[in-house]
């Protein structure tokens, strides 16, 4: 099976050997980036932002220009999709002259409809329920630091979201053992919890998840991401109380042997994470970033390079 010509909307779409060949092909490119340069000659992607991004604006744009391909920029103020024209009309004429189209969405909806009306492949680079690009760099990150992922154990701590589903499906295809523990009311979505199980246990790795904090056992990293992603509407000062035990503290990374801090930013300090683990020696949220860019380009030369 080959990703040749595919969609990725979700972290499903990746099968686990997938999943292995593009960290695998991002470590290589990151090592000899001169190998791959001309790997998008010829080839225009349009980059299109329905929310605001920094990693991924950038990751995208300069990682298709050192594969030698080029990158479009749509943000809404030409018009927002679906308002000034239908989204699928949006989606068929950008395949007129885009080889690809990477889409940042409020709703999953959009990408389907987008997929359905495009004649070139479309890649989610994050939607109301995957951020799959992120669990990629993540998992290339790990694989880096521990030499393989599978047997890894991970917790993500905080709300549940995009990032959380995607690392629980991608994790589990890579036999990554997850603990999700997640404030009552801010949990995953339960039909991801089940297909992430049903994967992990195919896989020999489980998948956790609670609301307790005292039931954080040993684990090899701790992963936070913000309390309130972009398009929620709660309030800090609501949650503050609430998400407090959650906080990633300098006495949880020790009290969990946790060797590695993770998050796919924007962080906040004194939320969601303490200054002083997010600015640690195991803080490895600028390894991340950067692997953005490898790890995409890894996935686009997978669906773009026959
Ligand atoms: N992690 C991430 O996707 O960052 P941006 O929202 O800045 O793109
Ligand atoms: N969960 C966050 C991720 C940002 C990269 C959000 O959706 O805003």
């Amino acid at each position: 099976m080959t990703l040749y010509n595919q969609s990725v909307l979700g972290d499903l779409d990746i099968s686990p050997q997938q999943l292995k060949d593009i960290l695998l092909l991002a470590i290589d490119m990151k090592a000899t980036p001169e190998k791959y340069g001309d790997a998008l000659k010829g080839k225009s992607i349009a980059t299109l932002y329905e929310k605001p991004s920094l990693r991924t604006r950038v990751s995208f744009d300069v990682g298709i220009n050192k594969l030698g391909g080029h990158a479009v920029y749509l943000d809404q103020q030409n018009g927002a999709m679906g308002k000034r024209e239908d989204v699928a009309d949006f989606g068929a004429n950008l395949s007129c002259w885009c080889d690809a189209i990477v889409a940042r969405v409020m709703s999953h909806a959009t990408l389907t409809t987008l997929k359905s009306a495009a004649s070139v492949p479309v890649v989610n680079s994050l939607c109301d329920l995957y951020h799959p690009c992120q669990a990629l760099a993540d998992y290339m990150t790990l694989q880096e630091l521990f030499g393989e992922v599978k047997g890894l154990t991970l917790a993500y701590i905080g709300d549940g979201n995009n990032v959380t589903h995607s690392l629980m499906l991608a994790g589990a295809q890579l036999g990554v053992n997850l603990v999700v523990l997640t404030p009552e009311g801010y949990g995953v979505d339960e039909q991801i919890v089940q297909q992430a199980t049903k994967i992990a246990d195919e896989n020999q790795c489980t998948v956790t998840v609670t609301n307790d904090v005292n039931a954080l056992g040993n684990v090899d990293a701790i992963y936070a991401d913000t309390w309130i992603s972009m398009g929620d509407d709660k309030s800090l000062e609501q949650i503050l109380g609430t998400f407090k035990p959650y906080q990633i503290t300098k006495e949880l990374m020790q009290s969990a042997n946790a060797k590695y801090f993770m998050h796919c930013q924007p962080a906040h300090r004194d939320e969601e994470v303490t200054a002083d683990v997010l600015d640690s020696e195991q803080s490895v949220i600028l390894r991340q970033a950067e692997n953005r860019m490898w790890a995409q380009n890894a996935l686009l030369h997978s669906i773009l390079v026959k």
